[in-house]
């Protein structure tokens, strides 16, 4: 038993006794504390984070209008794996499923097209990839092949859930170099890396690192020759993490999706530009065949046999409520103009930026609704400071805007990156660029390099590069 005085309902809650202990950090407290003081206790722990919405590294939705938080608020407590409790949802499920099947162009037939829910893109790209892996596999069996080394082929620009997926299914990464000339996956090169071996391709539209979209028209091309040619049949999965929900908007005339030939999967993020909270991702397949069966498991314990596809069991339903409203409400022409306008907004930052003095834009084109920058030539030469200590700056008036190494072999470009999303307006823009323009001006002033300026003063010389000031 406890000897902890109680705090009642009439304590004050910075008047209470919880307020001025530690907070539990390694075992669960003995007693109970009430329920005003438990939620400022935690509540309080959030606070020195960021603002959601100034956070521009992240792809994930910080903005739902009111009514969408109040629907989503109000199926916090659904479970969406319980279908006998909340048919609907799964009803919904399989509506946002058709939509985005028909978005991207399906060949498939019928009332109900073939996909499935994740928590976010990891899940959804995992299910594709297990997919291929699965149809690869039993189509080497049926031919009395070895089925002891199968291997993923994409650029070295892709997200870390692929070097998960291959890691926990043990499946060999190939990774298609990205150079200074060779910004996206050359089909060309993404070929020669594949065999009888390979079970998918997996381009992206919208690269993590750069913005920018791999040319999977071009690939498809590319694919149908060496498929030809060699009797293979290697797939396309393509990872549409943020591209899912802007080509069809902004560009509803370029073929990446179910059009291609060769395209037999898609998976995108519900919670990045298809602007549901976090965490929502879908993944299409081309019909039901590409589905294999080992795929699906059904229990009978929930009232009645309940079958899915996925890699969770337990989750919250709210996003699909959330996706569906967002259906509804926008529609097409509404997500082309949020989208539309996150993309002019992310134009203009990139204009911006491009004129200022010390920075040069990574590419020309701005094709989604990010972009990345670096320090230009000169700057790289004489400046004092490096990208890490402006994102510092700029973190000091709340923006969240980060700096990083592109992947390996253009990884001596640090960059930074803005990704535009819903709730980002022209005015949120202009205070950003004026506060990076004050940032560059401070950090132009210092007399000394900075640590971080020092670090990479310290690697180029190992690279027989010598800078003075
Ligand atoms: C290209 C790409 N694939 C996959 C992912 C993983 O997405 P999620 O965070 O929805 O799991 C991301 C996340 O940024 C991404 O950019």
């Amino acid at each position: 038993m406890s000897n902890t005085k109680h705090s009642t309902a009439t304590t004050a809650v910075y008047g209470s006794e919880e307020m001025v202990r530690p907070a539990p950090t390694m075992t669960i407290p003995e007693d109970m504390t009430t329920p005003e003081i438990a939620y400022r206790m935690v509540k309080d722990e959030t606070y020195a984070q960021t603002q959601p919405r100034l956070n521009l590294a992240t792809f994930v939705t910080t903005y739902m209008d009111e009514y969408a938080t109040k629907l989503m608020n109000e199926a916090i407590a659904m479970n969406y794996i319980d279908q006998t409790e909340y048919p609907r949802v799964a009803v919904m499920t399989s509506r946002c499923i058709n939509i985005l099947a028909n978005l991207w162009n399906t060949p498939e037939r019928g009332d109900s097209k073939t996909g499935a829910l994740g928590i976010g893109s990891s899940e959804a790209c995992m299910l594709g990839g297990v997919a291929a892996w699965l149809r690869w596999r039993k189509r080497r069996m049926a031919e009395g092949k070895p089925v002891n080394k199968p291997n993923l082929v994409m650029s070295a620009g892709m997200q870390v859930v692929w070097e998960k997926f291959c890691q926990l299914w043990q499946i060999e990464l190939r990774q298609v170099p990205l150079t200074r000339e060779k910004r996206t996956l050359c089909p060309k090169d993404a070929i020669a890396h594949c065999d009888e071996n390979t079970i998918c391709v997996v381009p992206i539209a919208g690269v993590t690192w750069t913005g920018l979209n791999d040319d999977i028209e071009a690939l498809d091309k590319e694919l149908d020759e060496y498929n030809k040619k060699t009797g293979y049949d290697i797939p396309i999965h393509v990872d549409a993490a943020s591209g899912g929900f802007i080509l069809p908007f902004i560009y509803p005339d370029k073929k990446w999706d179910f059009r291609l030939k060769w395209v037999i999967s898609i998976s995108t993020s519900g919670h990045k530009f298809g602007l549901v909270y976090p965490g929502l991702g879908w993944v299409i397949w081309r019909d039901k065949s590409y589905l294999p069966d080992e795929m699906s498991f059904s229990v009978n314990y929930l009232g009645a046999e309940v079958t899915q596809v996925g890699l969770n069991f337990s989750r919250p339903a709210a996003q699909v409520l959330g996706q569906y409203y967002n259906f509804i409400r926008l529609g097409r022409e509404g997500y082309r103009r949020v989208q539309q306008n996150s993309m002019e907004i992310a134009r203009y930052c990139h204009r911006r930026i491009g004129q200022m003095e010390c920075f040069e834009n990574y590419s020309q084109e701005v094709v989604n609704p990010l972009f990345v920058w670096h320090l230009n030539e000169e700057y790289t030469k004489r400046a004092m400071w490096t990208l890490y200590d402006l994102q510092a700056l700029l973190q000091q008036s709340g923006w969240m805007v980060p700096a990083y190494s592109l992947p390996k072999d253009i990884d001596d470009i640090v960059v930074m990156r803005i990704v535009v999303r819903q709730g980002m307006s022209r005015d949120m823009a202009d205070m950003l660029l004026r506060d990076i323009e004050n940032g560059v001006a401070e950090l132009n002033k210092l007399k000394y390099p900075t640590s971080s300026r020092q670090a990479f003063e310290k690697q180029e010389k190992q690279k027989g590069k010598i800078y003075t000031h």
